[in-house]
This record gives structure tokens, sequence and C-alpha cells, in this order.
């Protein structure tokens, strides 16, 4: 029986053990979590911490894996294409994984390969960044450089309070390094972001999606995704072609890879965030609705040099995911959607029960749960996601 080694086992990372059981094969799970769900679900687990790459290393090397894969991970996809080059595995070469996991490599690489990078700096104490802010203009954002959902983010309009936004950015930074660069205003009414799959290097899967933001708690923090992608055709071509020239010069060879992308007013794409990893908000589950393929069974199969027998279709339907959230602090009762709302809903994903702790939702991980939308047309869509807040009532008791 061949052995995939798994990097994490949360709970939206136990669907890529049940996907590799399910394939056949014998799962083995790495997790520095005691109480990580994962470990009830892989035939054997290992309580070691998915970025300590050379006590993963032990392990692939002891169980003699076949295969290693660090599903929807952003810090443990470097350890995998470690394990990966070290034990001759399937993999994307370790460089490019790392210059993708660290926000000032990659603004390095996009400046260094001809790709549109805002003017940015990498810094390592409060103190240097706080001296050097003559070589920005303003608006810019702060950020932790190896964070994601946007935890630690700022974006300054003026320099006042820069001191409060480097120390919220460092207080996220695993290596306690933040990056401060230009802020890019996009032409188009929603971010693009979602996942792309590529296959022997070249992309498969396009499944770029409107972004949606929420103005009201914090509009860094993704509350949503819709398809199909308000674009016109020619700044789509524009994106597909950057990103394609991308995972060519950083080797790109197979897997979901999540990517943000925005383009300004001169017909300009700026990469923004570039992930070697399924996204996080369900965006595989949404993508695979779309394109009628199993995205987990295709990451688990790369990671294993397997062929892919998925098939994928044509891209179809108009769908939504929305991450229910509150504005407020407070104690969970219940989250109620309108009848007009009810028409649409495909699926429910709760997080909370009542009496639960809940926090205004100013980064991903305070997310109360998920719902998918499918609905008739374009213009449906745009009326409900518009005005989504209208529909749902996030009911707290108050503390
Ligand atoms: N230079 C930039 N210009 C415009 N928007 C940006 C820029 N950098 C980040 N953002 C916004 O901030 C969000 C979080 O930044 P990102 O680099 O994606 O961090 P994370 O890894 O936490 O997702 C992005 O989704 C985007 O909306
Ligand atoms: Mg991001």
């Amino acid at each position: 029986m061949k052995k995939i080694l798994l990097l994490g086992g949360s709970a939206q990372q136990v669907v890529a053990i049940e996907t590799a059981k399910r394939l056949g094969y014998y799962t083995v799970l790495c997790d520095f979590l005691t109480d990580n769900p994962g470990q009830y679900v892989a035939d054997k687990f290992y309580l070691v911490s998915t970025t300590d790459k050379d006590a993963v290393l032990e392990v692939a090397q002891k169980e003699k894996v076949n295969g290693v894969l660090a599903y929807a991970s952003d810090p443990a996809a470097p350890t995998a294409a470690y394990v990966g080059e070290k034990l001759k595995l399937p993999t994307n070469p370790y460089y490019a994984v790392d210059i993708l996991c660290n926000k000032d490599r990659f603004r390095a690489f996009l400046q260094d390969n001809g790709f549109n990078a805002p003017v940015s700096m990498g810094y390592q104490t409060i103190e240097d960044a706080m001296a050097d802010t003559s070589r920005f203009r303003l608006p810019v954002i702060v950020k932790p450089v190896d964070s994601s959902g946007s935890k630690g983010a700022t974006v300054l309009h003026s320099w006042d309070k820069v001191n409060d936004a480097l120390e919220f950015a460092f207080s996220f930074s695993r290596a306690h390094r933040v990056i401060v660069e230009e802020y890019i205003e996009k032409k188009h009414p929603y971010l693009i972001g979602g996942d792309i799959f590529v296959l022997n290097g070249k992309v498969v899967i396009w499944g770029l999606l409107n972004c949606h933001r929420d103005a009201r708690v914090n509009p860094l923090v993704p509350v949503g995704k819709s398809y199909p992608l308000i674009l016109e055709e020619a700044d789509v071509q524009l994106v597909q072609q950057t990103l394609q020239s991308m995972m060519d010069k950083l080797e790109i060879r197979f897997g979901s890879v999540n990517v943000e992308l925005v383009i300004d007013k001169n017909n300009r794409v700026w990469p923004i965030d570039v992930g070697p990893r399924a996204g996080g908000n369900m965006i595989p589950d949404l993508l695979g609705k779309i394109f009628g393929a199993d995205l987990v069974e295709m990451a688990v199969q790369a990671a294993m040099g397997q062929p892919i027998l998925t098939t994928v279709q044509k891209p179809e339907g108009c769908y939504a995911t929305h991450n229910l959230h509150s504005t407020k602090n407070g104690i969970y009762k219940q989250i109620v959607f309108s009848d007009e709302l009810k028409k649409y809903l495909q699926e429910v994903h709760f997080y909370k029960k009542p009496g639960d702790h809940v926090e205004r939702f100013d980064n991903a991980a305070k997310c109360l749960g998920i719902i998918f939308m499918k609905f008739p047309d374009v213009a449906t869509a745009e009326n409900i996601l518009s005005h989504i807040e209208k529909h749902i009532d996030v009911q707290l008791t108050t503390e």
C-alpha cells in the first residue's frame, strides 16, 4: 500500500486525509496540536510541527512515504517541498515555494522578472521601518511577510498610526519580519481571487472569482467569493498570461495555487498575493461545483505522482460563498436567513454553537460559518450579494 504524508490535521484539512484514504493510500499525519481532528481519521499520527522541516523529514524517512502534501496550508508548504526534494518525491521546487510564502521575497521576484510590483521594503525592526517612510507614496499597506487571511495587515492614509500598524504586523509574523508597500487602487469592483490548478506546468483550472469584502468590518478580509468573474475579457486574458508566465518562471509543476490580483486604471496587472496551496474558505469546494471536478482528489493524486483521472468540465453556473461573520463581540445565539436568500442556499456550515464566544470579524480566523449559494443568473446574484447583510441576521446575546 502506498503511503502519503499529510501536513496538518485541522478541520479544513480533514477532507484531504479522507480523500487520500478513499483513493487507497495509507495516511500518515503530522500536526503539532494535540486536539487536531485529523488524527482520528489518519492511519498514523505524529505530534510533530509541520513547520519543523527536519522533524517532518525524519517522519517521512521512517515511514518511507511515497508522497507529501500540505493541503491548504501556507506555513507547511515549504516543509512539503523540502521533504519532497530531499527524498526525491513529486514536488514543486523548494526555492519557488519559499518565494511564494514570504511576501518580501515574492515582491523581489516580481520586480526581477518583469512583473508589476508595488514599491515595497521588508523590515526586521520597527525603528528601521519608521526611519524609511520617505521611500513610499501614501496610501501604503503594512503586513507581516508570512501571515495569511489578512491577519496583521493595515492600510495607512497618513503616517500618524504607522507605529501601531508596525506593532500589529510584527505580532503576527513568525519570522519577525514585516513589509511596507504602496497600495494599488483597482479599476474593477471586486478583487480578483481564487485558485488555479497546475498540471505538468500548465494551468488547467482557472478558478478566478470575485472576492467580496465587508467595509463595515475590515475591508481587507474576504467575506465571500462569487462566479462568474466580473471582468472584461481582455483583462481576463492579461491575468491568465501573467499567472501562466509566473508559474513558468517559478517552475511550478503541479497543484493548487491560491491567487489574488488587481488591475489598475492603466490596465496593468498587479499580482497581490500568490500562495502555493489551495485557498481557505472552501474555495476548492466552490470550484468543484463550477468545474465539475474534485480538486482535493487532484491535489492528492498529483502529490503521489499519479495520473489525474478527474475530468474538468467547461465552467458553468452562477455561484457564491459567504463567510458568516459578526460586526461585534458577543455570545452566539443563532443565525437566521431571509426567505429570499433561502431560495438560493445550497449548503450551510455553522462553526459555532449557542453560548460560544464570538468576535468582531477583523481576520479570517473569526469566521462563524460559510454558506454556498446558487443563482439563476448574474443579476439575481448581484442583487443579493450587494446587500447580503440584509439577508443574514447574526443574533448574539450581549456579554
Ligand atoms: N499592495 C497592495 N495594494 C492593494 N491591496 C493590497 C496590497 N497588499 C495587500 N492588499 C490587500 O490586503 C489583503 C491582504 O494582503 P495579502 O498580501 O493578501 O495578505 P494575506 O497573506 O494575509 O492574505 C489583500 O487581499 C488585498 O485586499
Ligand atoms: Mg491574501
